[in-house]
């Protein structure tokens, strides 16, 4: 009889993804939380609907994953939430003076891995939906495991060793975060090195760790080659067949392994509100 037994995992039928039901993510018994991350690990990104989280309740539940990790410079320069600096918001919605509420506005977030540009990037992100437009602004992940099990061999001798540049100056809407410039040569851009192929610490598996698209750099290729090679890494990557998209529903909550899948959100009408609160974990030095 498995631990916890009124826990359903369903998988999504593509190439990650699964939903959980029978949870309430403010009561969880210890192996019903064990069956929730073995779901993580097993399908890279779960989706837990119809939970109505306090920002505590939020901060409590990605605490079970483990410590959290505060977000990156937001561009406002300061926390949204002056009570919740380790909430990161993401929305459109803007105060009476006009200052944004959150990251990302209304646009298409392009395909990226949250903070790769940091030494020591988060393991996992906790989104939960608190405001969904009636149409768009749905979420894409793609499985990096199966990208990097499938990469052509021609493609795996080039990057296979190299380190990777992942800029920090721009997010992935395309906004420039407050402190930074632009960038004339992508080979000094602001940011972490990491390898461009790593190694899950929990699974033990290969998977592609790509972050951005915009300012990468491959370190040892020439610039031209650098480009050429990304931009077939990136279209391999980001196919259909390894990808996943959620449609949001309010009360939706999240969880993915940011260390082997790429994500990605699509644009909605600028005059409908979107609001989503998320964490992010500590993850370690991508090797
Ligand atoms: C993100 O890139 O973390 C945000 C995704 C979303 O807004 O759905």
């Amino acid at each position: 009889m498995p631990a916890a037994p009124s826990i359903e995992v369903l998988p999504s039928g593509k190439a990650l993804g699964a939903e959980i039901k029978g949870v309430d993510l403010t009561r969880l018994s210890p192996d019903a939380f064990e069956r929730i991350r073995q779901a993580y690990h097993d399908h890279l990104v779960i989706l837990i609907r119809d939970q109505d989280l306090s920002d505590p309740e939020l901060i409590a539940f990605g605490k079970r994953f483990g410590e959290l990790e505060p977000p990156g410079m937001s561009i406002i320069g300061k926390p949204y939430l002056d009570d919740y600096p380790d909430v990161l918001v993401i929305s459109n919605l803007k105060s009476g003076d006009g200052t944004p509420l959150g990251n990302l506005g209304d646009g298409e977030a392009i395909w990226h891995t949250d903070m790769s540009y940091r030494e020591t990037p988060v393991s996992a992100a906790i989104l939960h939906a608190w405001e969904i437009p009636p149409r768009g602004g749905d979420t894409s992940f793609a499985n990096q495991y199966r990208a990097y099990d499938t990469l052509p061999h021609d493609l795996h001798a080039k990057i296979e060793g190299r380190l990777m540049v992942h800029d920090e100056t721009y997010n992935s809407a395309g906004q420039m975060r407050k402190g930074f410039e632009e960038v004339a040569d992508p080979r000094e851009a602001p940011g972490a090195r990491h390898p461009v192929v790593r190694t899950h610490p929990v699974t033990g598996r290969k998977c592609l760790y790509l972050g951005r698209r915009r300012n990468g750099c491959i370190l040892g290729l020439c610039l031209e080659d650098s480009e050429a090679t990304l931009d077939r890494l990136w279209a391999h990557a980001s196919q259909p067949s390894f990808a996943w998209t959620h449609r949001w529903r309010e009360g939706d909550v999240l969880v993915w392994d940011n260390r082997c899948v790429l994500h990605r959100r699509d644009g909605f009408d600028p005059a409908s509100r979107r609001m989503m609160h998320r964490v992010q974990i500590k993850g370690e030095r991508p090797a």
